[in-house]
């Protein structure tokens, strides 16, 4: 254990002759060494956050050589993604239409941001784009161009040498970098006393004191103790490490300025959490420092729901859990209490608003997947539409794999992925890409248009309000010859291939009988003669191509093209606490895995997947109904499709009872079944089903698709 720390390593004897006024440091040299290997423990930690400034409208003034001191927002369609810092001064918010802007703000520079127009071969910018939201979308190329260079830009400034640089993008326009081992070297430089070796060789002897009462904190903003005694007592190790840091954030900020003309805020606190609250805490072209005395006055009077991974739905539920969004308020909840949660979300969410936070500053910089997404409005109707608008996501893809050296095969894709919503459902499919040959343009778009073809025919397709497509699972690709085992399906592709392209049930029956009775009653919906065409067209593509699909796997998503109206993508938190919520949940509907039937319907709902279980406040808002019949809840918008599906059940399940004890009804001269007339409407007869003509719906039940 420790002895008595000495004012000075180099005059250990002070201690033995005053032992009690011995001025000391909190911090062992333990703690110090700890820096150099990025110790997540070790409480002189120091982490930066910077985060650029209203980035996208700063890119355009970046590309258009314009003043920054004028009001400049970035439009997509009739809303606004981007606001500079001289326009929000007008009370421009993203909240507000392009035409409210302009009334704000007469002299406001809009400008649309770069889409990509059917037929094109790239993006570009044009200025009649927000007229065409139904035959273009939004391209973020060159926001991710110009975040490259500013990464790049970052890194330059910091130290090369091996292991002093640990530097992690958390979205397109932020990263965390971990100075803990840049810092430590400037203060053995600065503070000779530091580099021990420690007095009597004890790593747990306790640093000599800070040599000063004051330090210079320059122009950054310092967060306040909020205690009238918190500025008295004397800097500790922990102070001057943030100093330093504070001036290494500075001078990274000044090069970023200096080079590529962007202003950005930083925030310097223990950990990562604590950081990126202080990049946003004083903008623009600010940084602010969280130093430990600060961080309880801090977070106590802050909404909770500011804090990473807590803006969304987690945040929600903790509010309606406990009825406040308040820091201090949360505060007062016991442990046991925030459980309720879950243990390990209840427990993250203890130390969280308490200023812990261990996670590491993560230096991957890999993408891992790509996605090109677009909503729909007015949905889209045909198979030959959604494949048109499948051409612009796979040239907007591949572009992005051509940069991540694809071509030159330094990495490339293993899954696409396509997602297509039709009123509330999702549709998932997803295809192993085959790795025995070059990636190309064609294939993935043969891969995406087989992907839609499943979709389409396995029915109600249309109208479909949002399509994405996504490739994953990228990795290092080999690059030498891998002779025919690179050629041969494994694992995880193989089992891909194999599975039935389902998604799959919870209790149902066996997918081949599931498949045969689907059938039946998808052709009691028999499509008009143009939606056939779009079946067949789906269905040719599908007969070319035999490929199959399995359950959609989750992936981290590099940054997404998807253009919701007035509702623009928002960038994921990268990281989660331990196991906040069940992520890979596929439920059927709006119902919650527990108030899942038995499936015994031969026809599978369609499987929606959601990304975290809803408050039961927010459940009940849904816009639902319950079937009795199946005992489920449902959207109210498929309402009366479910009931014709119900109408199609039942009367499939009478013929069926039929056919076992009647022999079968066939034209007694060609001995093949009776055509079934295409059903009109949705195929409801008049008077409740009942009179239908046995003939025709037995036979229209018998084909199979
Ligand atoms: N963005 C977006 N949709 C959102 C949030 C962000 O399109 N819901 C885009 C913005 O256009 C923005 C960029 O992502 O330029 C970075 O977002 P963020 O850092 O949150 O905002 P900034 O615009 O950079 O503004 P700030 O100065 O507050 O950081
Ligand atoms: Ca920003
Ligand atoms: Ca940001």
């Amino acid at each position: 254990m420790s002895s008595p720390a000495p004012a000075f390593a180099s005059s250990p004897a002070l201690s033995i002759t005053y032992p009690h006024r011995i001025p000391k440091s909190r911090f062992t040299y333990k703690h110090l060494a700890q820096l150099i290997s990025y110790s997540p423990t070790t409480p002189l930690r120091v982490i930066a956050h910077v985060d650029l400034d209203a980035f996208y409208a700063q890119c355009e003034t970046v590309r258009l050589g314009i003043d920054p001191s004028k009001p400049l927002a970035v439009q997509q369609w009739q809303g606004l993604i981007a606001i500079n810092y001289p326009a929000r001064a007008y009370g421009l918010s993203r909240h507000v239409t392009s035409t409210e802007a302009l009334k704000l703000c007469p002299d406001l520079i809009l400008q649309h941001v770069a889409t990509w127009k059917e037929g094109d071969e790239s993006w570009g910018y044009s200025a009649d784009a927000f007229k065409e939201i139904a035959t273009r979308k939004v391209s973020l190329d060159r926001y991710r161009q110009e975040s490259r260079k500013i990464l790049k830009c970052i890194r330059d400034a910091l130290p090369s040498e091996p292991g002093m640089q640990r530097v992690e993008k958390a979205s397109i326009d932020e990263v965390f970098i971990d100075l803990s081992a840049q810092v430590h070297g400037r203060l053995l430089e600065r503070y000779p006393e530091l580099r021990g070796p420690p007095p009597y060789d004890d790593p747990a002897e306790y640093l000599p004191k800070v040599p000063t009462t004051v330090l210079d904190w320059k122009a950054d903003a310092l967060v306040e103790t909020g205690r009238e005694d918190g500025e008295d007592a004397d800097p500790d190790w922990d102070d001057v490490v943030m100093v330093l840091a504070s001036e290494i954030v500075r001078d990274v900020r000044k090069v970023v300025y200096d080079t590529l003309g962007y202003t950005c805020s930083g925030g310097i606190a223990r950990n990562k959490m604590l950081a990126k609250l202080g990049s946003g805490y004083k903008k623009p072209n600010q940084q602010t420092v969280i130093r430990n005395r600060a961080v309880g006055h801090f977070l106590g009077e802050m909404k909770f729901t500011k804090i990473r991974m807590l803006g969304g739905k987690l945040g929600d539920e903790v509010v309606a859990m406990f009825g406040t969004d308040k820091v201090r308020e949360l505060l007062a909840q016991p442990l046991e209490q925030l459980k309720r949660l879950g243990d390990d979300t209840g427990t993250w969410l203890y130390s969280t608003i308490r200023g812990e936070d261990h996670s590491e500053v993560n230096p991957r910089t890999q993408i891992k997947s790509m996605l090109s997404a677009k909503s729909f409005r007015p949905a889209i109707n045909s198979f030959e539409q959604g494949v048109r608008w499948l051409r612009i996501f796979v040239a907007d893809i591949f572009s992005r794999c051509v940069e991540e050296g694809v071509l030159e095969n330094k990495r490339r894709p293993r899954t696409i992925n396509l997602h297509h919503r039709q009123g509330g459902q999702i549709r998932s499919r997803q295809s192993p890409i085959p790795q025995g040959k070059p990636l190309s343009e064609a294939i993935l778009f043969d891969l995406a248009k087989n992907l839609l073809a499943q979709v389409v025919v396995d029915g109600r397709a249309w109208p479909c309000a949002n399509l994405s497509l996504s490739v994953g699972g990228f990795e290092d690709a080999i690059t030498n010859n891998k002779g025919i085992g690179g050629f041969l399906v494994r694992g995880e592709e193989a089992k891909a291939m194999m599975s039935s392209g389902r998604l799959v049930m919870s209790g149902g029956e066996p997918p081949a009988k599931r498949r045969r009775t689907k059938g039946n009653i998808k052709s009691f919906f028999a499509p008009p003669s143009d939606k056939k065409r779009d079946f067949d067209a789906a269905r040719k593509v599908l007969m070319a191509s035999r490929e199959s699909t399995r359950e959609e796997e989750e992936d981290e998503v590099e940054g997404s093209d998807a253009d919701e109206f007035g509702a623009p993508p928002l960038e994921e938190p990268k990281e989660r606490p331990t196991t906040p919520v069940p992520e890979k949940d596929f439920y059927i509907s709006n119902t919650p895995p527990s108030a899942q039937p038995q499936m015994t319907n031969p026809e599978p709902m369609v499987v929606q997947k959601k990304r975290s279980p809803e408050p039961p406040e927010l459940q009940q808002k849904t816009d639902t109904f319950f079937c009795v019949k199946c005992s489920m809840r449902l959207p109210s918008s498929e309402k009366t499709e479910h009931e014709d599906y119900h109408f199609a059940l039942d009367l499939s399940k009478e013929m069926r009872a039929e056919e076992r004890t009647a022999p079968k009804m066939m034209h007694a001269a060609k001995n093949t079944p009776v055509v079934p007339k295409p059903s009109k409407g949705r195929g409801r007869p008049p008077g409740g089903g009942r009179g239908v003509d046995k003939g025709q719906a037995k036979l229209a039940f018998g084909r199979q698709t």
